[in-house]
């Protein structure tokens, strides 16, 4: 059996300029320290808006930080003519080690369809970052189809020709229970994420089900984190709200102390 190291992954969204990212980062690394919690044991990953980015890099690598950061969306081309958008290779270069793919935010406010987000997956990869692939069901969806047929059709339609052996994240992030106080039980997340798993399967390989980290996302709270965890299939959070309070967010990185195997 393969060990996946969990992963505590913040995602800003359109929060905090690079002032409040540096005074933020510097604060959570204070709280890890002053509890002798070494972050070793679990991945830390920020997803500052893109302006803050470059700030959240010299701070993690003057100080020598354990955290990794990386951007919340990217283009699915290298360079050009597209206004606005950003390049994988301006991340890589900015020393990100992930890229979120394909929230719901982005599939919604930006009419991201499952091709775009197969062809984010591909550029990400391409230029050496580890796309964070969000899938997730609406409460109508839940409601026609269940809870794991959306998410499944997204994922597989993500991993089309994605190569064997590529290293991703994938987050299952129920719509309905994004910034609304409502998580998914655990036990739904389970099946879910055990489905998820099932695709990597299907559409990479036997040992990418077994080593790709797939995390749950909404509503997750320093309160609900260890019950997630616990799961089989679940290795992690993708944290929008709660990643903006530091004593909060700093609480969730800790949940092995909370977890009781
Ligand atoms: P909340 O934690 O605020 O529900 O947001 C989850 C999310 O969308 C993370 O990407």
């Amino acid at each position: 059996m393969v060990a996946r190291k969990p992963l505590i992954a913040g995602n800003w969204k359109m929060n905090f300029d690079h002032m409040r990212a540096i005074a933020f980062v510097q604060k959570i690394s204070w709280i890890l320290k002053d509890a002798k919690f070494p972050v070793t044991d679990v991945d830390v990953a920020f997803f500052p808006p893109f302006t803050d980015i470059r700030s959240v890099q010299t701070l993690i690598d003057s100080d020598g930080l354990a955290f990794a950061f990386g951007g919340q969306d990217l283009s699915p081309h290298d360079e050009g003519a597209h206004t606005g958008d950003i390049s994988a290779l301006f991340l890589k270069k900015l020393g990100c080690t992930y890229v979120i793919v394909g929230h719901s935010e982005r599939r919604q406010d930006h009419h991201e369809n499952d091709e775009i987000v197969a062809a984010k997956v591909l550029a990400a990869l391409k230029h050496g970052l580890v796309p964070v692939i969000c899938v997730g069901e609406t409460a109508e969806d839940l409601e026609k189809f269940g809870p794991s047929a959306v998410p499944v059709t997204q994922l597989t339609a993500a991993l089309r020709a994605i190569p064997a052996d590529a290293e991703i994240v994938v987050a299952y992030e129920p719509v309905w229970a994004i910034g609304s106080g409502k998580a998914a039980s655990p036990a739904q997340a389970q099946d879910v994420c055990a489905a998820l798993r099932g695709v990597i399967g299907r559409e990479m390989s036997t040992d990418a089900a077994a080593s790709t980290r797939v995390l749950y996302g909404g509503s997750v709270k320093s309160g609900n984190i260890a019950s997630f965890v616990r799961e089989k299939d679940i290795d992690g959070a993708l944290v929008g709200g709660a990643s903006l309070d530091a004593e909060e967010f700093a609480k969730i990185v800790q949940f092995p102390r909370h977890v009781i195997a």
